[in-house]
């Protein structure tokens, strides 16, 4: 076991990809993994279906189809971009043969690394196979020896085949850096880059990515059982690397993370920088409250703002992404490295096998907000628009098949054939308590600026402004910060409150906590963009007993250096009823 977990990890070079003189792969024949004739019929992914759907990757843009399914309308969030053109204009599947260089996020320089993957001709849409039984996918902090074992011998392996085989370790690393470092552009729109973050395909596109993962790694060990594990860094048990991950011997093991974070430091998801271990747990678990419960109105204010075809990138991340998701990423990153490598930085976030484990938890959490959690009072957890159901992607499956994959083949993992062992959710319960009697006195104090002669402002310091609330007296409303500027090669993150003076920037665990918007470093032109964010204040005010005042105070706290983020304006606006936002004139 030992020597099998310390052989080492071959061919990393990202500059290699193209080469075909790879070491001789464990596994030369496909007909040496598991799955017998017997059992084809359900393991076989790439069947011929009756659809339009294999097309040339050569031919440019794909056919649109059944794209006109009832367009309802852009429901939910849709108001906060403008959506150029009509609906029925999903992002498509790049075009492989179009893949260029993937661009260094720092310097704007091409990386002198390609993210693309092998090219082939054929794509197969996908279908998923029946589920014969569920894959339960295990808490990282609560595995056996023989599951570590397992695992550390499947990416061994992942890392020993061809350079050139679509499954090799470092093919599936480079899926991430391609899909987010501008390698590719969206088809048929003139040069605009596919970007899979910050926008309502986060959620689906890294379900997609980890499904394949998971069933490569499962090849690989002839267990189709295999399931890959989540940190569950939500809980108070699992706020560490898991201990696995921290063995320098093991194939999972990767050296480029922050040496000061390695276990037994707790996981920073609000990245405050405090160092009682005790006020970071406390964060935590109200940071996981607010982004999963009190903090969203709409399917898209947790899922990620409307992204269709023809949007120049960054309309917008959803709570989760821009919260817990990026804190991890951040947190785990290297700052030896120029440009916080591996997690710290989207190219190269997929070299470490953390990365998978990490979106274990992020995927979870998807799962969680649809099926657990009837309290976080969300009329409608599903986003039912088509841009966003017929949006696809492309993998390479266990079988090295290039398959095509939609948005709507995504949203429920049970039908994909696994689910999350089950664990306490400590957060569930974790609203924090009322703070009444401070927010008067803060109220009766304040000498902040209005909000309309403050805008707008380069967030280099924490900045107090007072905004109007819509109605006294109605508590329905929501806080837009919008045209929030960002400097997309840096990492940001602010956080926002409500009528809190407290100067204690490291405490999140109060009422008076509101919200986050964080990114990780990613490539776009001209290494800006413009995005904009809504936190639910309605049981905010509950907690401080604001619902009948006038205005309030919002402070936003930065955590990074100096500038990079500009606030174009903070308004309140009123929660549109559910009725309203989910019908439209043409449906
Ligand atoms: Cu694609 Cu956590 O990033």
């Amino acid at each position: 076991m030992a020597s099998l977990m310390s052989l080492p990890c071959a061919n990393l070079s990202p500059t290699t990809t193209k080469s075909s003189a790879g070491p001789r792969p464990l596994f030369p024949k496909q007909s040496r993994f598991i799955y017998s004739t017997n059992s084809a019929h359900r393991l076989q992914v790439s069947c011929a279906s009756n659809g339009p759907e294999t097309t040339e990757t050569s031919q440019g843009k794909v056919d649109r189809r059944n794209m006109l399914l009832g367009i309802g309308g852009l429901y939910g969030a849709a108001s906060l971009i403008s959506a150029p053109g009509a609906s029925a204009n999903p992002v498509q599947a790049p075009e492989l043969d179009k893949c260029s260089t993937a661009t260094n996020l720092n310097t704007g320089e091409k990386l002198d690394i390609n993210c693309c993957p092998p090219l082939v001709q054929k794509i197969t849409d996908y279908r998923i196979p029946p589920v014969i039984r569920t894959k339960i996918r295990p808490s990282a902090h609560r595995v056996s020896q023989e599951y570590i074992f397992k695992y550390n011998t499947a990416i061994d392996r992942m890392k020993r085949l061809p350079a050139d085989d679509p499954r090799n370790f470092t093919q599936q690393a480079n899926i991430h850096c391609a899909y987010c470092n501008g390698a590719y552009d969206q088809p048929g729109q003139g040069g605009l880059d596919l970007q899979v973050h910050n926008s309502w395909l986060f959620f689906p596109f890294h379900r997609w990515y980890l499904f394949f993962y998971e069933r490569i790694l499962g090849k690989l060990i002839n267990d189709p059982s295999f399931a890959l594990p989540f940190w569950n860094w939500d809980n108070p048990k699992g706020m560490t690397i898991p201990p696995m991950f921290d063995d320098p011997k093991a194939a999972i093991y990767d050296e480029k993370r922050n040496q000061a974070n390695r276990p037994p430091a707790v996981v920073d998801l609000g990245l405050t920088g405090s160092t009682d271990p005790l006020q970071v747990v406390s964060n935590n678990l109200t940071i996981m409250y607010t982004e999963m419960i009190r903090g969203n109105s709409t399917a898209t204010d947790f899922m990620g703002q409307p992204y269709i075809e023809g949007t120049p990138v960054n309309p917008g991340p959803g709570a989760s992404e821009r919260g817990s998701h990026t804190s991890v990423h951040a947190w785990v990153g290297d700052p030896r490295q120029p440009s916080g490598e591996d997690l710290g930085n989207f190219y190269s976030a997929g070299r470490d096998p953390l990365f998978y484990c990490h979106h274990g938890n992020v995927d979870r959490m998807w799962t969680l907000w649809q099926y657990y959690l009837p309290n976080n009072k969300v009329p409608e957890k599903k986003i039912t628009d088509p841009d966003f159901l017929n949006a696809s992607f492309l993998f390479y499956d266990e079988n090295a098949q290039l398959v095509r994959v939609y948005v709507r083949d995504s949203l429920s993992n049970l039908a994909m054939g696994y689910d999350y062992d089950r664990v306490d959710l400590p957060w569930i319960d974790y609203r924090p308590p009322p703070q009444t009697a401070q927010a008067r006195v803060t109220r009766s104090f304040t000498s902040a600026e209005k909000a309309e002669t403050v805008f707008p402002i380069t967030l280099d310091r924490i900045i107090r402004v007072m905004v109007p609330k819509t109605t006294k007296g109605k508590a329905d409303e929501v806080l837009v910060i919008e045209n929030i500027t960002v400097d997309t090669t840096k990492f940001l993150k602010f956080d926002v409150f409500l009528n809190d003076e407290d100067d204690d920037v490291g405490a999140l665990d109060k009422a008076a906590y509101i919200g986050t918007y964080a990114q990780i470093p990613h490539k776009t032109p001209n290494k800006t963009a413009t995005t904009s964010i809504r936190l639910k204040l309605t049981d905010a005010f509950e907690d401080m007993d604001l619902a009948d005042d006038e205005d309030v105070l919002i402070t936003l706290v930065p955590r990074h250096q100096g500038p990079g983020v500009t606030i174009g304006g903070i308004k309140i606006v009123e929660n549109p009823a559910p009725a309203t936002a989910a019908s439209s004139p043409s449906s």
